[in-house]
């Protein structure tokens, strides 16, 4: 009679756990991929420069405490996750993302990487783009270990992919100093089109690996970066030169989209105009609760664009007055307006859809 009972509970303590660790697995996860604007802390964990791991970043987040996060709150993934995922998201190197938190997803991005690997080399150690997809196939491999082939697959085919890279292509290669070996190599144009040609790449290795769900956000408007108007900018305007790299890019990025999801058959790839965005952010400050869109809230020099942000910095006081926290990344409040527009805009900010529908339409399979 006692050991009956006694089996009894333990069988019902084991359905209830294999409950839990299937609602988790059905749950949506959320993986992210890319450069500083989407790393979470990855970069904590290497030998780089490229890191924010100390005050004042961090100084909204809600422990008030840096994270590795390029902001001074929550960024763009964190955001999207909220609305979407099924609960944190650590960042791969995080040594308590083991066991049940694998379920709701992995972030494999770091800071300073770019399309391709000669991209940030000045930042040393950090997890280029084929790094941390093969990242991605370990993840899988762990959580095959946890849950079986079967249901990490359904996790993987049901989840929700973000990958923002290519900005670094730009300012921290093609841009960083004159005479840069891949402006001696290609005009601009031409550029653009290997960086198209080899972003293709990635994206459909990270559709062979799984994604099936991938949103991925064009450059943002790069010369209108504080860091860019200080020190390419004459007259206190947007770098003419980026600005024209953003605008040759984002459209053959578009259209490159458009060609896998028609090769594929399927609305994979879901792409963000986040040049669009930011820029409706810059050019009409006030519309949306800002007063200053060319300063940056952290740094010093001109719009405290010039170095990095760190306790020696200007600090602005009211964050959310500001477009740029520092010389390159949105304040968490452009942040918020940015993922407000992924979500419910229309085709010329999300093509060929925005998430509402994407999660409406995920929804009904
Ligand atoms: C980047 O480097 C890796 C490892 O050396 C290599 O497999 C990959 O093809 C390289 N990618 C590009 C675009 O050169
Ligand atoms: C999202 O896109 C759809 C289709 O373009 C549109 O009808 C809708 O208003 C947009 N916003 C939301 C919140 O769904």
């Amino acid at each position: 009679m006692a050991f009956s009972a006694i089996s009894c509970v333990i069988l019902g303590l084991l359905i209830l756990v294999m409950e839990d660790v299937a609602l988790h697995a059905e749950a949506r996860a959320f993986f992210v991929f890319g450069d500083s604007l989407v790393d979470s802390g990855n970069n904590n964990y290497l030998a780089t420069t490229a890191r924010a791991d100390s005050p004042p970043y961090g100084i909204d987040y809600p422990t008030r405490r840096p994270t590795g996060r390029f902001s001074n709150g929550l960024n763009i993934p964190d955001l999207i996750n909220e609305k979407i995922g099924s609960g944190p998201v650590l960042p791969y190197l995080n040594p308590r993302l083991r066991g049940r938190a694998l379920l709701n997803g992995a972030n494999f991005a770091s800071a300073g990487i770019g399309i391709l690997n000669d991209t940030g080399i000045q930042f040393l150690n950090i997890i280029r783009m084929y790094r941390q997809l093969q990242y991605f196939e370990e993840y899988q491999q762990r959580v095959r270990a946890l849950i079986g082939a079967r249901r990490t697959k359904q996790l993987v085919h049901g989840a929700f992919v973000h990958i923002t890279v290519g900005g670094n292509d730009f300012v921290n290669n093609y841009y960083l100093i004159p005479y840069s070996a891949r402006s001696q190599q290609f005009a601009l144009p031409d550029y653009v089109k290997h960086l198209i040609s080899e972003y293709r790449k990635i994206l459909l290795s990270l559709y062979k690996l799984g994604g099936r769900r991938i949103l991925v956000t064009g450059t943002g408007p790069m010369g209108c970066a504080p860091a860019e108007v200080a020190t390419r900018s004459t007259n206190g305007g947007c770098s003419a030169e980026l600005q024209r790299a953003a605008s040759l890019y984002n459209p053959q990025l578009v259209d490159m989209l458009k060609g896998l999801n028609r090769k594929i058959g399927k609305d994979v790839f879901i792409g963000a105009n986040i040049r669009q965005m930011n820029l409706d952010l810059i050019t009409n400050p006030k519309a949306y609760g800002f007063t200053i869109s060319k300063t940056a809230c952290c740094g010093q020099g001109p719009y405290n664009g010039l170095g990095l942000c760190t306790m020696a910095s200007n600090l602005c006081s009211n964050r959310n007055l500001y477009v740029f926290w520092d010389a390159f990344h949105p304040s968490e409040k452009a942040n918020r307006l940015i993922v407000q527009q992924m979500f419910s805009a229309p085709t010329k900010y999300m093509d060929p859809m925005n998430i509402s529908t994407v999660v409406a339409l995920d929804s009904r399979i």
